[in-house]
């Protein structure tokens, strides 16, 4: 097993990584949780595969149990959705005591936490992600958020749960697809902060070597998240690095109206497109979007731009909620591994995107 702790100013929540560790989850959770009453947040899909499992055996280490399944997807993280969660923890009778697991991907992370975060001014959550891009991203730092019609994440909040527990099995059932997506942010982590995770990542060739090393890479990106969140817990520099690809990235999803490309597909190409571009401008190391591209191909992700006016991508940059109102601060390599923060004036950020 692997243990990390985030240790932040107003608290400390342990990360957990073990293979099977669902199995005999009640045992974890007495550790960190000595009430009774648990609500499981999760979505019909996980629900079909795993949430008896989890469920009987929370109630076999004396825990009254009780679940709200959303529909998997995006369009869970709305406001329509969270009310109903809202009057679904009245009616089980949720107190301040009690505790929400969010057990899902990033949508199931996000609606869960913002509910635990809201709730009667905030009940405790623990998180048990079930994809690899909430394994290794969402589940850890305490973003928690869901959506407005004119926009993804515009109402959340900073929220930490009281422990992450991470079972790399359960990305046994996960889609191809949505493997892929996650791996788009394990390659993130590997340029922007660990070389060596990078070269490792190189070595793969199949689904197999994936899966046999799939808990150190796992912990390689958890280890690099909760020293970010660590440092920044409040997106005000260094976590500001996470966004390596995804200027592009966020701008691509949104023309694509969240449909066309999942978040970690949509993040390869604005990867690739960003070190494409600082490397003819003599910023970063020659050969080093090649190499970027080269792991993209393997995970089968895509790498260029989709064909689109640009002036519809640099529109949706300009209003991204992260960019400031005459500047916007983009992630940049020198070489893999090593990155930094540069702020560009909205009218020159082109110059730095677009061949
Ligand atoms: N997903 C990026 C962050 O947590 O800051």
């Amino acid at each position: 097993m692997y243990k990390l702790e985030v240790k932040l100013p107003q608290k400390s929540y342990p990360i957990l990584i073990k293979r099977g560790i669902i199995n005999d989850i009640g045992n974890e959770i007495k550790k960190v949780f000595n009430n009774k009453r648990i609500i499981i947040i999760t979505d019909h899909n996980v629900q079909r595969i795993y949430g008896e499992a989890l469920s009987e055996n929370l109630k076999s280490y004396g825990f009254e149990v009780n679940t709200i399944s959303v529909e998997a997807g995006e369009n869970s993280k709305s406001l329509d959705v969270l009310t109903d969660v809202y009057n679904q923890l009245l009616d089980a009778g949720m107190t301040r005591k009690d505790m929400i697991i969010a057990f899902g991907g990033g949508v199931v992370g996000d609606l869960a936490g913002f509910a635990a975060a809201t709730f009667l001014r905030g009940i405790r959550y623990i998180q048990i992600p079930t994809s690899l891009l909430a394994q290794i991203d969402s589940s850890i730092g305490g973003k928690v958020a869901v959506n407005l019609s004119r926009g993804k994440n515009l109402v959340g909040n900073f929220y930490h749960p009281e422990a992450v527990y991470i079972d790399p099995d359960l990305l046994k059932t996960l889609p191809e697809r949505f493997l892929h997506d996650g791996m788009a942010e394990v390659i993130k982590y590997s340029c922007i902060k660990d070389k060596e995770l990078f070269n490792r990542l190189r070595e793969i060739n199949t689904e197999l070597d994936l899966f046999t090393i799939i808990n150190e890479i796992i912990y390689s990106c958890c280890n690099i998240k909760k020293g970010i969140v660590e440092k920044d817990e409040k997106e005000a520099g260094e976590r500001m690095l996470l966004n390596f690809g995804h200027t592009i990235g966020h701008a691509i999803e949104k023309a694509f109206n969240y449909e066309g490309y999942t978040h970690g597909e949509a993040v390869a190409i604005g990867m690739y497109c960003i070190v494409r571009k600082s490397e003819s401008m003599g910023i970063t190391k020659e050969g080093t979007s090649d190499s970027i591209k080269e792991l993209l191909v393997k995970f089968k992700l895509p790498f260029e731009l989709p064909k689109i006016d640009f002036n519809i991508l640099l529109e949706a940059i300009n209003l991204d909620k992260k960019s400031e109102s005459e500047s916007i601060n983009l992630v940049l390599i020198n070489e893999i591994g090593e990155s930094f923060i540069k702020k560009i004036e909205k009218e020159k950020v082109a110059q730095y995107l677009f061949s």
